[in-house]
């Protein structure tokens, strides 16, 4: 099962493969910014990815258009459109 930890002091948690970051990450009491509520709209959801980007599922269409049009950083990742399939560490700006 994947694990999505955190740079700062948040527990740990197992997610099943495939599971929505962002809908995990307000699963497991974490704040996640939005006024979209995950209709890849606003871009407030996006999270910094520390580690394991190689295990989150490749940027689609929606989110390749948000990153441009906000000027995101390769390591940032619109959560309500990214996939977990494997362990990654994660930080936001407001946690
Ligand atoms: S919640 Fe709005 S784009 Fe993700």
């Amino acid at each position: 099962m994947p694990l999505i930890s955190f740079k700062k002091n948040h527990v740990s948690f197992e997610v099943a493969p495939g599971a929505n970051l962002m809908k995990s990450l307000l699963e497991a009491g974490l704040p996640v910014a939005s006024s979209c509520d995950g209709d890849g709209v606003c871009a407030k959801c996006k999270i910094q990815i520390l580690e394991g980007a190689e295990n989150l599922s490749a940027e689609n269409d929606t989110e390749q258009f948000l990153k441009e049009k906000n000027n995101l950083a390769k390591n940032i990742r619109i959560s309500c459109q990214t996939e977990v399939h494997g362990d990654v560490k994660v930080d936001a700006s407001y946690w």
